[in-house]
């Protein structure tokens, strides 16, 4: 029979896909994106509040690091399901079961390479031992849970006939989702929803399980490869939020979510994500993982709602439809409209927070008052973006040991430039002047002479908030310090205010780590 559906055959009763999130494994699986306990549950908290089904929130046996993140999400997810991986083997199905344990629904995710080339060269396996050592690890876990899912490693790599033998032995063993990965972004958007039919076709049990599929962008088809498996019978997508992952990432959580929502005219499917909170949950991923989001980036960019060309312009204000296809609304996207100014009242202030879907204590609402009309005095115009950056540098989850009270500066090009900078910590107050190659140098030098903390600068970058000279920037910088490696975040008009800034949220993590 024909292999793969056409579009408009896809109307079918199951037409709900189950959004799969892998932020927090294969996410930060990505070089460089570590994330601590607390960031992670923080980003684990909004995932859920985003209508995320499935959260895998790590691979448990990695590291005691891995295996306590697990397990403080799974202690405070109430609604998504928390799922670990594990390879396909005792110990590490162990491990998740002891991770998971404290979840409302965990998930135990069990994977085994299936293509020639791994189980000869990686696993110096056969095909039948790898079948064996699937069922057996889907039984074992099974034994644990009555969720388990299976991952055939390499999927898209593998030989059809041998992955469909497999698949209908894990299902009889247990198994209620098999997921099939294009783990190295191999395949082409047509292969894959033949291979997927392929499967609906040919494997006699596949009913019993929901058919999942994982993409990683190696060719840029991550989002492709997803969106063609869906047409032919996936229900279920492993994603992450602003397609963070290994090498070049996974398929896009928000582009799949969106275009599944934008066409569903082609798709036909519906997702429980909440699309309102799409934005805020990647700015959360772009702050902890310290990986800016590329303004021209679908959906999330700062770019992917405005308008630069007059004929674009002036076609949107006759009407919207003409050049979008998303409202931006309807992602969460706020940066287009002035919103206050230094006269506006704590009143207008705090209902334009909750719109942005901060909730804050009275005395919070005070704190961040204060830091607007500081920046309102500074800038003529104060957009949503400020009010998001000015809220999350105000409340950050570190409770912080130093903070900074003042700065002056003295720089040109022709003198040493010299920094004098005042920081508080116990209630007293310290001052230090330290010259240095530059005036950040400089002022980090005189940090650590009163922090004694000696950090090495190991990346540093700065974007503006909003637009224009008078913008709010924000300075990322990862900072090894006391044999740790941080990220941390600064905002201010002023960018040796923000790298300070930056620079003390490191510290004081690194105190908070317990140094
Ligand atoms: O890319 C991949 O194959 C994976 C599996 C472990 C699911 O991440
Ligand atoms: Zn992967």
């Amino acid at each position: 029979m024909d292999e793969g559906l056409k579009i408009g055959d896809t109307m079918r009763k199951d037409n709900r896909v189950i959004i799969f999130d892998t932020t927090l494994r294969d996410g930060e699986q990505a070089p460089g994106a570590s994330m601590n306990e607390s960031e992670k549950l923080e980003i684990a908290y909004a995932l859920e509040r985003l209508g995320v089904d499935v959260i895998e929130a790590g691979f448990p046996v990695s590291s005691p690091g891995d295996f306590q993140s697990v397990k403080a999400v799974a202690k405070g997810i109430k609604h998504s399901i928390v799922c670990g991986l594990a390879r396909s083997v005792k110990k590490d199905i162990d491990a998740v079961q002891q991770a998971i344990k404290p979840a409302k629904r965990g998930r135990i995710h069990v994977f085994v390479a299936t293509s020639s080339i791994h189980m000869q060269h990686k696993l110096r396996k056969k095909p039948h031992e790898v079948l064996d050592m699937a069922v057996e690890a889907v039984r074992y876990a099974r034994k644990k849970t009555a969720d388990v899912e299976f991952s055939a490693e390499d999927a898209s790599r593998s030989d059809w006939d041998f992955l469909c033998q497999v698949v209908e032995a894990v299902i009889k063993a247990g198994a209620s989702t098999v997921n099939l990965p294009d783990t190295v972004g191999y395949i082409m958007p047509l292969e894959y929803g033949q291979m997927i039919a392929h499967l609906k076709n040919n494997v006699p049990n596949i009913n019993k399980a929901v058919i999942s599929v994982h993409c990683h962008d190696d060719l840029g088809l991550g989002v492709g490869n997803s969106l063609s498996a869906i047409l032919n019978g996936a229900r279920q997508v492993e994603c992450t939020v602003n397609g963070i992952g290994e090498r070049a990432g996974n398929a896009s959580m928000e582009e799949i979510v969106m275009a599944l929502k934008t066409r569903f005219d082609v798709y036909g499917c519906q997702t429980n994500i909440r699309t309102r909170e799409i934005h805020k949950v990647s700015r959360l991923v772009s702050k902890y993982t310290g990986f800016p989001v590329a303004p021209n980036k679908a959906i999330v960019g700062s770019n992917a709602f405005r308008h630069e060309s007059g004929i674009h312009q002036d076609g949107v204000l006759k009407e919207r439809a003409t050049y979008e296809i998303m409202q931006p609304e309807d992602v969460g996207f706020v940066g287009v409209g002035l919103v206050l100014g230094k006269h506006s009242g704590r009143h207008a202030f705090k209902v334009r927070l909750q719109s942005l879907g901060f909730d804050l204590k009275d005395d919070e609402v005070d704190r961040a008052f204060e830091r607007f009309k500081d920046i309102a005095d500074k800038k003529k115009q104060v957009y949503d973006e400020d009010l998001m950056a000015i809220v999350e540098d105000e409340f950050k989850l570190i409770k912080p040991t130093w903070t900074l009270v003042d700065l002056s500066s003295t720089s040109g090009m022709k003198i040493t430039p010299q920094v004098e900078v005042t920081l508080r910590s116990k209630g007293k107050n310290h001052c230090h002047g330290s010259s240095g190659d530059g005036p950040v140098d400089a002022c980090y030098k005189a940090i650590d002479a009163m922090t004694k903390l000696k950090g090495k600068l190991l990346e540093y970058s700065i974007q503006s908030v909003t637009q224009g000279k008078d913008a709010l920037g924000e300075v990322t910088i990862k900072v090894k310090m006391a044999d740790k490696i941080v990220i941390a975040h600064g905002t201010s008009t002023d960018i040796l205010v923000a790298s300070a800034k930056a620079y003390i949220n490191a510290v004081n993590k690194v105190i908070a780590q317990g140094h």
